[in-house]
């Protein structure tokens, strides 16, 4: 009996003395996140920041051991969101998966494309702008469609301009501004208003969530005019099952520019580099959550190039790599691209 007490005595210690060891480690692990991310916390806010982080800490180890028992490599770690809840998150998002798209023409480049090799990305030609911030406001579609444009404007031969998401999430009363909208609806409000505001001069102000009201008059148009725009491959929505016709996403990539399209990201919050493959995200349109945009590929090395509005410290600079030909997170399910500016 003694005995026996004792030896549960001497185990209580041996685990109070490893859990004080790994919440050791733990606390100096959330002390460099939040020094290397410039985040500070006061009072009872930064226990609960601490086991929201160490929540998340867990389970992006178990998202890798997952990855790494099927042979695969590990694209998660430790982001600037490992202090936020699932529901916190949601803000950096802005699609809703209820949304209907409207019906658009496809269109086919005229360059027909058969089991693609090599590589190209458009940030190669000089056609992107600087990775930009959506920040805590549900504005991903107003982001991917200023994007879009400023591509398409540019490879129209006008130079290279930044272009103002917020007059999207503020004018644009089709869509929702911080409570989300589609980048096909966007290209409408752009052709309506016959074109777009450069960023400096209708800078973004809604990066804490707030719509805010459209500035009148506008500042004035400086470009970015949209005039046909439509699909590069048939949309896939509700209860379809969606395939990814590769050979004509590359061919309307080539030809007609970068593509905006929205995509399942509830795993992205985590991305820290890498090929994400359709084992991390789902490519039901039911699940779709943000909208992004399509730059480049490489079909040697068998991935797609993404560009992503969470500013260049997330994921590889702001981009994300993910698997080409299974319809990774659904970025063939409503891919969008400008025709004519
Ligand atoms: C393309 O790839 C498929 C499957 O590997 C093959 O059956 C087909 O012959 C290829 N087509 C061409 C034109 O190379």
């Amino acid at each position: 009996m003694k005995f026996a007490l004792a030896l549960a005595a001497l185990a209580t210690t041996a685990q109070a003395l490893s859990e004080e060891a790994s919440s050791m480690l733990l606390s100096e692990r959330f002390e460099a996140f939040k020094a290397e991310h410039g985040k500070t916390y006061t009072g009872a806010e930064h226990k609960e920041r601490m086991s929201v982080f160490e929540a998340n800490v867990e389970k992006v180890a178990k998202l890798n051991s997952k990855l790494e028992a099927s042979g695969k490599a590990p694209v998660h770690g430790v982001t600037k969101f490992a202090d936020m809840t699932e529901d916190e998150f949601q803000f950096y998002l802005g699609v809703d998966a209820n949304l209907k798209a409207p019906e658009l023409p496809v269109y086919r480049a005229d360059e027909v494309v058969v089991n693609a090799t090599g590589s190209f990305n458009w940030n190669d030609e000089g056609k992107l702008t600087a990775v930009k911030d959506q920040q805590q406001c549900g504005s991903c579609w107003a982001f991917s469609a200023t994007e879009t444009v400023e591509t398409a404007w540019a490879i129209a031969g006008n130079s290279l301009t930044e272009f103002a998401p917020q007059q999207l999430v503020s004018c644009d009363s089709v869509d929702q501004g911080c409570n989300g909208g589609l980048p096909s609806n966007a290209f409408e409000y752009i052709k309506s208003a016959g074109g777009m505001c450069t960023e400096s001069d209708y800078p973004y102000t809604s990066g804490k969530g707030v719509t805010g009201t459209c500035t009148s008059p506008l500042p004035s148009l400086s470009g970015g005019t949209v005039s046909d725009w439509g699909y590069a491959q048939d949309k896939c929505q509700g209860f379809q099952a969606c395939t990814e016709d590769t050979d004509a996403i590359i061919a309307a990539l080539k030809q007609y520019g970068p593509m905006s399209i929205a995509i399942d990201a509830s795993q992205w919050s985590s991305y820290t580099g890498g090929i994400m493959d359709s084992g991390s995200c789902s490519n039901s349109p039911r699940k779709m959550d943000h909208a992004v945009q399509l730059v480049g590929y490489d079909a040697d090395e068998n991935y797609w190039v993404v560009r992503n509005s969470w500013n260049t410290n997330w994921g590889e600079d702001g981009f994300i790599r993910l698997k080409m030909g299974e319809n990774t997170c659904g970025i063939a399910n409503l891919a969008a691209l400008v025709k004519s500016v």
